[in-house]
């Protein structure tokens, strides 16, 4: 790989020990991806500190939160003081909500734990967004933007949508570019491989949120991770319906980058999407192919006694917190159920003046930030049956936690929390 002299004074420890471990470790990732060079980025999403269990007992042995971001975002031989982030770098989703420990079952230890975490955050100068979204609170990389994001569904999001250029990066080389700000240049950087390779033809209306999440899930189950074109659109999808779209097909496959042709920035014409090349497959979408989705995505469901309902996956935006008061306002959450609906932290504060936390919180639900189920591994005590309308949740909840999960409409989801039971249908 060839350094420029910045980059190789880096390497050469003119910057202190941490940075020179950073590049190092990029050198090798680089290395060994077949990238020629490096590329200059200012805007890193990833995550550091230690909320999972293995990684705060690494913390107490080694002597605190230094020693871990020098084994897992470094691979450093040895603890090294690490110095403010270079360049800016953003948090993603943690491990539990502190506001809602209890609720969440967990213990006080651990929520002081966090607290040191969200210090160290804040000492390095890394943004505390605590979200899978940052996208939809103030990180917004423009077209053609070099960025070093983790999180598959903020990945194929800002690179579809908002035609930034991420791969999707781990915790080391997320860390690495922070105190670099340097990211191998290789994969989706490069113009040459952001060109489309299967057509989807869509031979049905994708309308609603659910409609997308179960394209994005049917479509990522079949190309992996190459890069579909959506062709045939007959309504403009908003911001919810994209991120659910993505999120599906990066959890079904590998998805890290679509088109939908006249509405993403790379693709005003089929033509641009696919680079002018032929699609090695169409795929054509149907009413067939939606019931199967539906299928694939429900295939945990049985018992329709619905202990939980989770929403929020990806976080829920203001619009879709909105939606879902719409739905709850004047009812009440079963008591043989629990809804907790989940956003980043600056959208829950905008949710608190707007009156929606406390609509939500009147009906016996809770609004809950920086987690999810699925990540934090949080729960109701004895959730055996979920609801979500998140095929990305869907797909993960039942084999993370072993539950059942129902996937249905929002509105599904919100009569599931009223009644108890779950009524949704494939329509
Ligand atoms: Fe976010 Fe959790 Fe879903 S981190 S994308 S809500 S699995």
């Amino acid at each position: 790989m060839r350094l420029n002299d910045e980059e190789q004074a880096m390497l050469d420890g003119r910057d202190g020990p941490a940075v020179q471990r950073a590049m190092d470790l990029l050198v090798r990732y680089g290395t060994a991806l077949g990238a020629e060079r490096l590329v200059d980025t200012n805007n890193v999403c990833g995550t550091v500190g230690a909320t999972m269990p293995f990684l705060r007992d690494y913390a107490t042995k080694h002597g605190g939160l230094d020693a871990v971001f020098s084994e897992f975002n470094l691979d450093s031989p040895d603890v090294v003081a690490v110095p403010k982030a270079r360049v800016f770098s953003s948090h993603l989703q943690q491990g539990l909500d502190p506001e809602h420990a209890e609720r969440q079952n967990v213990g006080t230890d651990i929520v002081t734990l966090y607290r040191a975490g969200e210090a160290y955050t804040a000492k390095l100068g890394i943004q505390p967004l605590n979200t899978c979204a940052p996208y939809q609170v103030g990180n917004v990389p423009v077209k053609g933007e070099h960025c070093a994001w983790m999180e598959s569904s903020a990945v194929i999001y800002i690179n579809a949508v908002l035609g930034a250029r991420t791969n999707a990066e781990g915790r080391e080389s997320a860390g690495a570019a922070m105190l670099t700000g340097k990211i191998p240049y290789w994969g989706l950087h490069l113009e040459e491989n952001r060109g489309g390779t299967h057509l989807i033809e869509l031979d049905i209306d994708v309308k609603t949120v659910a409609d997308w999440g179960l394209l994005g899930y049917y479509v990522g189950e079949i190309v992996q991770d190459r890069i579909p074109v959506i062709n045939g659109l007959r309504h403009v999808p908003n911001l919810p319906k994209l991120k659910h779209f993505g999120a599906a097909a990066a959890s079904s496959g590998g998805v890290e980058m679509y088109h939908v042709v006249g509405q993403t920035p790379e693709a005003p014409t089929l033509d641009a999407a696919m680079r002018g090349r032929k699609p090695v497959e169409t795929i054509r979408y149907g009413e067939a192919e939606r019931r199967l989705a539906y299928e694939r995505v429900n295939t945990t469901a049985k018992h329709t006694e619905v202990d939980f309902v989770m929403l929020g996956c990806p976080h829920y935006s203001i619009e879709q917190i909105w939606e879902a008061c719409q739905l709850l306002e004047g009812q009440r959450v079963s008591p043989d159920t629990e809804l907790w609906i989940f956003t980043p932290r600056a959208t829950k504060q905008l949710a608190d003046q707007a009156g929606y936390t406390k609509i939500i919180e009147d009906a016996g639900g809770v609004l809950m930030t920086d987690t999810c189920s699925s990540v934090g591994r949080v729960m109701p005590k004895g959730t055996r049956v979920a609801a979500v309308d998140s095929a990305k949740q869907a797909h993960y909840l039942p084999a993370i936690m072993g539950v059942e999960a129902w996937f249905g409409t929002t509105a599904d989801c919100i009569q599931a929390a009223v009644t108890g039971r779950w009524s949704g249908a494939f329509a």
